[in-house]
């Protein structure tokens, strides 16, 4: 797409104007994951999956997986790399443990450093991250064919930040366990990612970004006559001209959908941990009309979204007047989408006010392409689309909601706590209570996800209403 030179000026102070207002805010950079300085070589090791057993077999691989989980039990730090090896062991391509090796996890204080530097990881790479964190020999070469640096003295790794801690948990099924103070695993992609995305915001709000939205329950109730009708618009950024796998159609069908959850229509697939009542699901009292649908031919918007979000500016001029969705049809860095919440953003004009998503968690997406099947309702534009209307995950601040927004979670008191994200649906109590699975701001798999709670109504309209409160204005029915 050819750009005027007038065009790349104001990109260029518009991107000023971001980096300044980072500046601004003072936000404190929260250091990045520590990852493993792993040689990738371009070809990779094949290894035994899943779907290369005899049924007889998949017990036996299994039995692997749930002896390591059962000794990660063990260690109070490891119930999220337990619940990962658990996703990972069901899905065809999960590679078979051969006895004898090595096997290194992150803690759950390396994960907590993770999920703040990747929003919404593409869940089906879990996969990949076994294989490249067991050592079949205990040497220096990945079930994956990935290579370790040398090792930084005893029971130390070294790592993008430095050296860091490895100790050994024990042995399980003929593999020894380790429990890893910084990641050894991390696929390509996300590892990409965490390298080169340029201005890192942590989900957390920092010192000048504070919204004007307390705990739900103290938020006013949302008058029942109203509404807001949000002028919308999409850019789907693809590769190349006759790339036609995100239609205007599509993105048609990805809208209703999304507008039927904001409505709390959503499908429940009841689950056998379900009780008679639907989960809950309010009417938001909002829906995303279309403005405009743009399917703009641009490579590096389609690869790079992600990690250069200025790239996509120059789609979102005008941001106060409409909500953006930027679609990429080619994600690097393999997370489902990326958006800021409205307070985080000084300005209500900023072109950082738009929601990204890639095409992987896109409606019908996967279907169309032999994609993962779990994630193609499109339930992932509606997460990221809870996001840009100003709601936190359900996993924010963890189970005593420590540490972020001063102690206080996701600011949402009808939204039970939950300690880290969950992959599957399935019934857990990771702070006493059952999880929020169902909820769209968790991370469970679409089949799951069914509605949103009447407190984080009244967040959304209250960060609307103070913090674009333009587009309130103009989206207002009563
Ligand atoms: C490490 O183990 C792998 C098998 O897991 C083997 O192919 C490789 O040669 C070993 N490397 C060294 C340096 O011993
Ligand atoms: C932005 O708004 C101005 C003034 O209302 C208008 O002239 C212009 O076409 C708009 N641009 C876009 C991309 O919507």
């Amino acid at each position: 797409m050819p750009m005027t030179c007038h065009a790349s000026v104001s990109l260029a102070l518009l991107w000023l104007r971001a980096s300044l207002t980072d500046a601004l805010f003072m936000r404190v950079p929260i250091e990045s994951p520590n990852q493993a300085e792993h040689d990738r070589p371009h070809r990779r090791s094949m290894y035994k999956r899943v779907a290369d057993l005899q049924a007889g077999d998949i017990e036996l691989h299994k039995e692997a997986y749930r002896r390591i989980g059962q000794l990660l039990d063990l260690a109070t730090s490891m119930p999220h790399s337990k619940h990962i090896l658990h996703f990972v062991m069901s899905h065809p391509e999960a590679p078979v443990l051969p006895p004898g090796g090595c096997m290194y996890l992150p803690s759950d204080t390396a994960w907590a450093s993770f999920y703040e530097h990747l929003e919404h990881p593409f869940p089906a790479l879990f996969v990949e991250m076994v294989a490249n964190s067991y050592y079949p020999s205990c040497n220096d070469t990945s079930l994956s064919g990935l290579k370790l640096p040398s090792s930084c003295g005893a029971e130390a790794m070294r790592g993008s930040r430095g050296c860091f801690k490895v100790t050994s948990l024990g042995s399980a099924a003929g593999i020894e366990v380790f429990e890893t103070a910084g990641h050894v695993g991390l696929p390509d992609k996300w590892s990409y990612h965490i390298e080169h995305a340029t201005a890192p915001r942590s989900r957390v709000p920092q010192t000048g970004a504070v919204s004007k939205c307390g705990m739900s329950g103290e938020l006013p109730q949302v008058p029942q006559a109203a509404r807001l009708v949000i002028p919308t618009r999409y850019v789907v950024c693809r590769m190349s001209d006759d790339d036609d796998s995100v239609t205007e159609q599509h993105v048609r069908e990805q809208n209703r959908w999304a507008n039927e959850a904001l409505s709390g229509l959503s499908p429940w697939a009841r689950t056998d941990f379900d009780g008679d009542e639907r989960p809950a699901s309010a009417d938001m009292q909002i829906s995303f009309e279309l403005s405009d649908i743009s399917i703009v031919t641009d490579s590096q918007c389609a690869k790079h979204g992600f990690t250069k979000p200025w790239l996509l500016h120059k789609y979102n001029q005008n941001a106060s007047q409409h909500f953006t969705f930027v679609i990429i049809a080619n994600d690097q860095s393999g997370v489902m989408g990326q958006s800021l919440l409205p307070h985080q953003l000084s300005e209500e004009d900023s072109p950082e006010h738009m929601v990204v998503v890639s095409t992987e968690g896109f409606r019908g997406h996967a279907g169309r392409n032999r994609g993962d099947m779990r994630y193609d309702e499109g339930d992932a534009l509606v997460h990221e689309a809870g996001h840009g209307l100003g709601l936190y995950h359900t996993f924010e601040g963890s189970c005593a909601n420590r540490g972020a927004n001063g102690g206080r979670g996701d600011f949402i008191e009808d939204t039970s706590d939950e300690a880290m994200p969950h992959y599957e649906c399935a019934l857990t109590r990771s702070c006493g209570k059952a999880d929020p699975v169902h909820n769209f701001m968790a991370y469970s798999p679409d089949s799951c996800k069914v509605g949103f709670t009447e407190g984080q109504k009244r967040r959304a309209w209250c960060e609307l209403e103070h913090h674009r409160a333009a587009l309130y204005q103009r989206s207002l029915r009563k």
